[in-house]
């Protein structure tokens, strides 16, 4: 714990990134000040009430509570701290630039309050916004403010770990005083701390992003070829993960990546390469393979069922994976739409969607409050997300409520045998079918 002698650290935008940093660096000892536009989320915040669903989330904030505080007003904000980090969102924009338009309010609204600052950045912004941001605090006149990139790799989901057990802290800063301030304040975190320029930690994000999608829609594409040569993509990603040089991260096949980072950061390091004339063509392939990979189920199931129209599809988990509520650019949301248009019936169950609670995104889809309620009458089921829930399913039960037999796993994450001798049938994505042999099945996976 560090002493409460300094002043509390500011953190502008309270939604994942900038809530969970700001508990976590509460939780290491220092005093906090969360701002935020929305009064709606403050009032939450202030009543102690966790505004978005992180696992482990609410604990943290309820054991440090008295040393987080929570306003709207920029003049508080500015009066209390010194260090602020910034943690508005940066939506795409339709040229699928990054939309910077929340962090130039935030350093406006900070410098119009003037005062000797540090801007610390952990919202993920495009290579060459802190250049941008200086040159706007020199020309408004606030040189007394000083910036630093500290961009963040939490996961949604597990932010709460990824933040206090990170696999590294990425400090850039144009001065060495300011990186050692900002080094200083997460002391307590045992990592390996890359000190670097504003630049560099800009691009460490950016890359590290899109080498993960890249990972994704590769083993996804050698996913599609084991569906063509009859091998199982499950066991070649164990075999190909125990290469050191490959790691075994990142290779699970699916229905492709979503969720409010990966799609909107490939696509702007695209952009961002594009605009200074850079053709960068394997990300071009990395999110067309993603976008194909959503509609192949319907490919799938169009296999099993011949015609959709009049058929009736449940969808088994609708956000974007797991221990999460977030259904920001969620396969579910493609797959939903893309059913509804070949004439498909479609219901659907999530842990985190009330019914009726997101016709704006799932038009025209019964949403269950359970996954029997959803399966009650289906001629297919998917899988969609792999929540521990829908995974550990009583397949015979499902059978029994199902019309017709066919499941699409679209995670890889049921055991295949366990339906099978529920008599259900189950497709993974690049997996081998298990084949029943009298009593026992077989598939690369049990041999
Ligand atoms: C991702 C990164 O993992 C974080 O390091 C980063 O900080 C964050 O984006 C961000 O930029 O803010 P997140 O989007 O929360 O985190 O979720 P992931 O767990 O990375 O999953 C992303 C998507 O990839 C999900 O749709 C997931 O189902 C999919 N995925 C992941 C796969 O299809 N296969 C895999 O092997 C892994």
């Amino acid at each position: 714990m560090v002493p409460q002698t300094q002043r509390p650290v500011g953190v502008i935008g309270v939604g994942y990134v900038g809530l969970v940093t700001a508990v976590c660096i509460a939780h290491l000892g220092h005093r906090v000040v969360c701002l935020d536009v929305d009064e709606a989320k403050i009032e939450k915040l202030r009543a102690g009430l966790v505004p978005i669903y992180e696992p482990g989330l609410d604990e943290l904030m309820a054991g440090a509570r008295e040393r987080l505080s929570f306003t709207t007003s920029y003049d508080e904000l500015c009066e209390r701290s010194r260090v602020l980090f910034i943690a508005v969102d940066t939506p795409p924009s339709p040229s699928g630039d990054a939309d910077l338009s929340r962090v130039e309010r935030v350093v406006s609204d900070v410098s119009a309050r003037g005062g000797e600052r540090l801007l610390v950045m952990k919202s993920t912004v495009p290579v060459g916004t802190g250049e941008r941001v200086l040159a706007e605090l020199e020309s408004a006149g606030a040189t007394a403010i000083g910036y630093v990139s500290n961009p963040e790799f939490l996961r949604e989901g597990a932010a709460v770990d990824d933040v206090l057990h990170p696999d590294r802290i990425v400090i850039g800063a144009y001065r060495e005083r300011d990186g050692d301030e900002i080094q200083q304040l997460f002391a307590g975190i045992e990592t390996t701390v890359v000190r670097t320029s504003v630049p560099t930690a800009e691009m460490i994000k950016y890359a590290s992003n899109a080498f993960l999608a890249t990972k994704i829609s590769f083993i996804n594409e050698i996913a599609n070829v084991c569906e063509v040569v009859g091998a199982d993509v499950r066991a070649v990603a164990d075999g190909m993960g125990l290469d050191e040089r490959i790691g075994p991260h990142f290779l699970r096949a699916g229905i492709g990546y979503g969720g409010s980072c990966f799609p909107k950061d490939v696509q702007a390091l695209k952009q961002l390469a594009g605009n200074s004339g850079y053709h960068f063509q394997l990300l071009n392939a990395v999110i067309e393979v993603n976008h194909l990979q959503k509609r192949r189920v319907v490919g799938k199931l169009q296999e099993r069922l011949g015609r959709l129209r009049g058929k009736h599809v449940a969808l088994l988990g609708l956000t974007f994976k797991p221990h999460t509520d977030d259904l920001r650019e969620a396969a579910s949301i493609v797959l939903a739409a893309r059913l509804r248009a070949e004439g498909a019936r479609v219901s659907a169950y999530d842990p985190m969607v009330a019914p009726g609670a997101r016709a704006d995104l799932f038009p025209g889809v019964a949403i269950a409050t359970s996954a029997l309620a959803a399966l009650e009458g289906a001629d297919a089921a998917v899988l969609v997300t792999e929540w521990p829930e829908l995974v550990a399913l009583d397949w015979t039960v499902v059978r029994d409520v199902m019309r017709g037999a066919c499941v699409i796993d679209g995670r890889n994450a049921l055991d295949a045998a366990l339906l099978a001798a529920a008599g259900l049938s189950c497709d993974g994505i690049g997996t081998v079918a298990p084949v029943a042999i009298g009593d026992s099945v077989t598939s690369d996976e049990a041999r």
